[in-house]
């Protein structure tokens, strides 16, 4: 399986912060926001790894990241999306990468300090979504489960004014490689964007979309509050003791 990490977007919602450099390098406590992504799937097994970033500081991902194989990335590959055109559009550029592969792709302002090695083993096709439980679910992609069967997703919308769960679609998505397909099909949102919700929504319409609840903890990280909020989870961790090395397969240089 191939890892993607989508890290594109102006981050406009931390201006002033992001006008220095991209959010996804600016810092959740001690490390680069995008470290934690890419910790989830290298500890996941998972070394192939492409990212999607865009806007004036996509350079500075070379001076933070290089090869990437001091944070247990063996292959490592940028792209570069030249609008914000949606998470979907997003992953589309990955088409190539993934050569055919499934993928494994989160979004670069999600941290988790979930284990997802055995999702990633015992995935065979379809897509496969994590939830998590929030408090704010008009925040998110929000799940709708059917009411006769609440083991199964009938729908998911996005952002919704009156969330039909207190669940939230996390930023991390396993799908085999139709995604692709299911992307050429979509049209831009209200938002002008491509929307891996409608992409998800794609999977439900033909049966083939499972969920688990992500076993941990989970947070965004693109507004003040869900930042300072995952900084703060981290920082508690450290002071519990969990060193970097829990955080990372292998230490840093
Ligand atoms: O965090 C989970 C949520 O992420 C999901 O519940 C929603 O369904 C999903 O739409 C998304 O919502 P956000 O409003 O939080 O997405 P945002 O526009 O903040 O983008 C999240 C990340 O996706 C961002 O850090 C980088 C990447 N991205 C986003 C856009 C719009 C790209 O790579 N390219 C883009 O054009």
């Amino acid at each position: 399986m191939k890892g993607i990490i989508l890290a594109g977007g102006l981050g406009s919602r931390l201006y002033p912060l992001t006008h220095a450099t991209n959010k996804h390098l600016l810092p959740i406590y001690d490390q680069p926001m995008i470290y934690y992504p890419i910790a989830t799937l290298v500890n996941a097994g998972i070394d192939h790894i492409m990212i999607v970033t865009g806007g004036p500081h996509a350079g500075h991902f070379l001076r933070v990241l290089k090869n990437g194989n001091h944070l247990g990335i063996r292959h490592l590959e940028y792209a570069y999306q030249e609008s914000e055109g949606g998470i979907a559009e997003a992953l589309s550029l990955c088409r190539e990468f993934a050569a055919g592969d499934d993928v494994c792709v989160i979004l670069g302002d999600n941290t988790t300090d979930a284990d997802i090695s055995g999702d990633v083993e015992s995935f065979t096709d379809g897509a496969l979504l994590f939830l998590a439980r929030v408090h704010d679910p008009e925040r998110f992609g929000c799940p709708v489960f059917d009411p006769d069967d609440p083991s199964s997703i009938i729908e998911i919308q996005e952002k919704p004014s009156q969330p039909p769960s207190s669940y939230a679609v996390t930023g991390l998505y396993i799908y085999d490689n139709r995604v692709f397909d299911y992307i050429g099909r979509l049209s831009p949102s209200d938002r002008g964007e491509l929307e891996i919700t409608d992409v998800n929504n794609w999977y439900i319409r033909d049966r083939a979309l499972r969920w688990t609840e992500l076993d941990g903890h989970w947070s965004d990280a693109g507004t003040f509050e869900s930042l300072y909020r995952a900084g703060r989870f981290w920082a508690e961790r450290r002071a519990a003791g969990v060193q970097r090395a829990d955080v990372f397969s292998t230490s840093e240089t």
